[in-house]
């Protein structure tokens, strides 16, 4: 497996790899990786002949108090977690490689990044949605990989795609839980035990908000209550907790359909956030 830094080298790879006739995946993360990437990959490699895992922190992605300067960069573990996984390539450009000048271009999907996530962090969206159009630019994958556990971001991804018809598949795979239930996420690293322990409660709360759903509850006041109720009284600081229509991310007042339970909380300093997708038309 190869490590490339620069858009020229990337470029030459992907090329000589669809002169083969092969299918380019595309995972793109910004490292730290953990077994949730793995799936990721793996899925990767089970539907493309040549993958390619972009590792880079995007600055252009975090708020001026956000966590940009502490955020986990491992390059050589997160290099073994790819080569064990059967990634073909490693793109891990610097920032100048991937902002030589001051941006005066960016992509901004507008309504959809009002809501949930984007209420709280101001340009946090048109920094992925850029770099995205950028990696899918430079890379010209055939699919991109997306996490679940990042609803609203594979949401508004999936849209940018739509409107801009942007020759690409986005696939979005399930989120990877511990076995007491935790998203993985890269920032747990940033968690003492016991706010380990107190984390917890977010994804209690959404097991029991799909348990209730299941048993027929469908008022979305009812099941807010119940989960406030599970969180509230631990070192959970709420952020949003809402459900959600799948599409335009609005309020719902009933479950029907397919809706998102999503939630944003502070664990300490960490900011944290999962959600569940429940699909009633099944
Ligand atoms: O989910 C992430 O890790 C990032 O937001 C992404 C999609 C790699 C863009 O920087």
């Amino acid at each position: 497996m190869e490590i490339v830094k620069t858009i020229k080298e990337i470029r030459a790879a992907v090329s000589a790899g669809r002169a083969d006739g092969k299918r380019i995946g595309l995972v793109p993360t910004m490292g730290a990786l953990h077994a949730g990437h793995v799936s990721l990959i793996d899925r990767a490699v089970a539907d493309c002949d040549f993958v390619v895992v972009s590792i880079f922190v995007n600055p252009a992605q975090f708020g001026p108090n956000e966590d940009f300067d502490k955020y986990p960069r491992d390059l050589d573990a997160d290099a073994k977690v790819c080569e064990d996984a059967g990634a073909d390539v490693i793109f891990a450009p610097s920032a100048g490689e991937m902002y030589p000048l001051a941006n005066c271009t960016w992509v901004d999907v507008e309504g959809i990044t009002d809501h949930l996530c984007g209420a709280s962090r101001a340009g946090h969206f048109r920094g992925v949605t850029t770099v995205c159009t950028k990696l899918f630019n430079i890379v010209c994958p055939d699919q991109a990989f997306f996490g679940q556990k990042d609803a609203q971001q594979a949401i508004v991804i999936k849209r940018m795609v739509a409107d801009l018809n942007m020759p690409l598949e986005i696939v979005v795979c399930p989120t990877v839980r511990q076995e007491d239930g935790l998203a993985l996420s890269s920032r747990n690293k940033y968690l003492t035990d016991a706010e380990l322990k107190d984390a917890l409660l977010i994804s209690k709360s959404l097991k029991v908000c799909a348990r209730a759903i299941a048993g027929g509850e469908i008022d979305s006041e009812k099941l807010i209550g119940l989960m406030k109720s599970i969180i509230s009284g631990g070192g959970v600081d709420i952020e949003y907790l809402s459900i959600v229509d799948t599409q335009t991310l609005e309020n719902v007042s009933k479950v029907e359909g397919q809706v998102l339970v999503a939630i944003a909380g502070r664990v300490g300093k960490t900011r944290l956030i999962d959600n569940i997708f429940v699909d009633l038309n099944k």
